[in-house]
């Protein structure tokens, strides 16, 4: 299915400043619909063939039943069958008759008003508005509507609608049954929906509005001047307390004179509230994680309460080793709770920003400093949210280490001193992250998926079961005294989400 401005362009050879126009009276479909009870189309000539028009783009009304059941868009009729769009672009003049439906309503009659659609004087198109009639009394709501469509429609003939410049609301444009106000010439009210009056309520207007101006009932009414001097329509929103109001006046005009004009006006405080709570909202989940983070840290506290109490040295050091994996835990969320990169979500950080303190808490624990590692960063991880953050920073703690703790022993001096790289890279989706050190490698027979120690089998659990991923241990490429170790991670970026908590098998 072709879009409107494609056949436009195609079918019907509109120009560029045509299909501006279209665009622009598309934009404001809603309003004409609603105001016409009824159906709008655009029709044009075809470029092959004058007397065939294609249809290019419509709009039914929300106020009323539709002449259409199918979509008519891209429809070509012969103008020997649609006689009134025919006559009104050959003329010029509007055209108006009631007609007999099709055979999808039996007993139906529309009345159907064709005027010219003109761009810069020179009619493109013809508008239509068709409208089914019914043998019932027309309601005032309703014939106001009527009133304000047919002048809407001349206005469309005599090439001022729809409007050039027209500003356009920031938070939904107001439609017909939101409430509408009609003005006369001197900007005064001739007519007020029941949903006007109530939009005003809300903005603590009380008075009945016939026959006063906006000022009057002690609201702002520049727009509606502006409106009226410019010959455009003017959005602004009207704000009391913590109700707004979004108000679009529009001008009708008539050989160049502003004879009247009405009022859309929609209360819009909900929208907005939802707005400002969307807003709030990531501020809240960055308190969160700085929440986490305290609860961890206190965890860790208690644990190393509990590590002096303890006798045995194993047992203060299997504690002094769960502090060190809380601590990488709470890393993760202490750089969520700060991350204030423009594009923060307060779910996603820049790894980077979580492996540099890594590093460092790392380094703190080093045992001998005159034994200096050098440690180094390379390349860039790229913004991973919480789910692959969190057990990759694990990942990442324990694999650094284990280079502290088995890479390096006394006899252990490379030539080029004591270096691990920590390199991050992207292979199409694929994050790979590289840990490699020149220690003295893996020991002779070393197996990684025969590993039982704590630490490689938390890397196991965590890169395949929370990151999807892969991982390989191997004896790296230097010299035989210290040909070092590379472990490689490489896991998607994307995957399915789940619930963030490692499933450790106890
Ligand atoms: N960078 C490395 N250089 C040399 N050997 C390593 C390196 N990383 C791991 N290893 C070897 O792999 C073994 C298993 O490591 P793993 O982390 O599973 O256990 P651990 O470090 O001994 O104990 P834990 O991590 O539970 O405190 C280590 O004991 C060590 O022999
Ligand atoms: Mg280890």
């Amino acid at each position: 299915m072709a879009s409107p401005i494609k056949i436009a362009q195609q079918v019907a050879g509109f120009d560029s400043a045509a299909v501006e126009h279209l665009q622009r009276l598309i934009r404001t479909w809603g309003l004409l619909a609603d105001l016409a009870l009824g159906d709008v189309l655009v029709m044009a000539p075809t470029v092959d063939d004058p007397e065939v028009y294609v249809v290019l783009a419509n709009v039914r009304a929300s106020t009323a039943t539709t002449v259409y059941v199918h979509d008519p868009i891209g429809d070509r009729h012969r103008s020997t069958n649609r006689p009134l769009a025919h006559q009104a672009f050959v003329t010029g003049e509007l055209q108006r008759a009631v007609v007999q439906l099709g055979p999808h309503f039996p007993d139906g009659e529309a009345e159907i008003l064709a005027v010219p659609f003109r761009v810069n004087g020179e009619p493109v198109g013809v508008v239509l508005r068709e409208r089914r009639v019914f043998q019932r009394e027309i309601l005032l709501l309703e014939q106001t509507y009527l009133d304000l469509s047919d002048r809407i429609m001349q206005m469309i003939a005599d090439g001022y609608f729809p409007f050039v410049g027209a500003n356009e609301p920031q938070y939904g444009a107001p439609r017909v049954g939101d409430g509408l106000l009609v003005l006369d010439e001197n900007r005064r009210v001739v007519f007020q929906s029941p949903n006007a009056v109530s939009a005003l309520h809300r903005l603590a207007i009380h008075r009945t509005p016939t026959g006063l101006r906006i000022d009057d009932l002690g609201l702002d009414d520049s727009f509606v001047r502006t409106a009226y001097a410019m010959k455009v329509g003017v959005t602004q929103e009207l704000e009391r307390r913590d109700v707004t109001v979004t108000t679009r006046c529009l001008p009708i005009i008539k050989d160049d004179v502003v004879e009247g004009g009405f009022i859309l006006m929609r209360d819009v405080s909900e929208l907005k509230r939802r707005d400002r709570m969307l807003l709030s909202k990531d501020a809240t989940i960055r308190e969160i994680h700085h929440r986490v983070k305290n609860n961890l840290q206190t965890i860790s506290s208690l644990l190393r309460l509990q590590a002096r109490r303890v006798e045995s040295e194993e047992g203060k050091f299997a504690l002094s080793e769960s502090v060190r994996r809380i601590g990488a835990i709470a890393i993760v969320h202490e750089t969520l709770a700060n991350d204030a990169s423009e594009d923060a979500s307060g779910d996603d950080a820049p790894f980077e920003d979580v492996a540099r303190p890594l590093i460092r808490l790392i380094e703190e624990g080093l045992q001998s400093p005159d034994d200096p590692i050098r440690f180094v960063l390379d390349g860039e991880a790229g913004r991973l949210p919480l789910i692959r953050s969190m057990p990759l920073a694990v990942v990442l703690t324990e694999l650094l280490q284990n280079v502290v703790d088995h890479a390096f022993p006394k006899e252990c001096h490379p030539a080029d001193g004591r270096i691990v790289t920590v390199s991050f890279s992207t292979e199409e989706d694929d994050l790979i992250v590289s840990v490699a050190d020149n220690g003295q490698g893996p020991p002779v027979g070393f197996d990684f998926a025969e590993a039982r120690g704590l630490g490689l089998t938390l890397v196991h659990t965590f890169v395949t079961a929370e990151l999807n991923g892969t991982i390989t241990m191997v004896r790296g490429d230097g010299p035989d005294e210290a040909p070092g170790t590379a472990t490689v991670v490489r896991f998607p970026r994307t995957w399915e989400d789940r619930v963030v908590g490692p499933a450790i098998d106890a």
